[in-house]
């Protein structure tokens, strides 16, 4: 009998991602995602292997700087996650970081990178399952999307930074 649950002690696929060489930062909240990251981790339940998790004390400490850096110099994925609103466990910086989010979203176009390469979610620590749906779709979209070619560019090229930054 086969196991079509989402369980499953076998590694996850790496092949497209070391193929591609594909790198996704998360920036995940200690409260709710971090714990959610944990959960799924805890149950075994399968994730993509591409994505570097950075914990944060809450999404209220993001600054779109760490985006657009990590958009800029390296990375072909950004993931934000934290608690749902109304269960930030200091009451509102969720939604300080949601509405910064947003405003920082309408920028990316002027840097020349894809608003699909940056995403912004809730996941709680009881919620393993939504977090590897959630992870797994990023993923999928990244690798559709491909390596960055603004970092490719930026990475063989320093005076095209220094120009693109002025
Ligand atoms: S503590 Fe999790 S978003 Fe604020």
């Amino acid at each position: 009998m086969t196991d079509s649950s989402p369980r499953s002690s076998a590694p996850a696929d790496e092949t497209a991602a070391t193929k591609q060489g594909i790198k996704i930062v998360g920036f995940l909240c200690n409260w709710c995602s971090y714990g959610g990251a944990d959960t799924a981790g805890v149950c075994r339940f399968k994730q993509p292997t591409d994505l570097r998790v950075v914990r944060i004390p809450c999404t209220g400490r993001m600054d779109p700087l760490f985006i657009a850096k990590s958009l800029i110099y390296g990375v072909d994925g950004v993931l934000v996650s934290g608690c749902h609103p109304r269960d930030c466990h200091y009451a509102v910086g969720n939604f300080y970081a949601r509405r910064r989010m947003e405003a920082f979203k309408a920028f990316l176009p002027f840097m020349g990178i894809d608003t699909q390469r940056f995403k912004y979610t809730w996941v709680s620590a009881s919620e393993g399952q939504q977090w590897q749906k959630v992870v797994t779709e990023f993923s999928e979209q990244i690798h559709r999307l491909g390596p960055n070619p603004g970092v490719r560019l930026r990475s063989g090229d320093n005076s095209k930074v220094s120009s693109g930054l002025r």
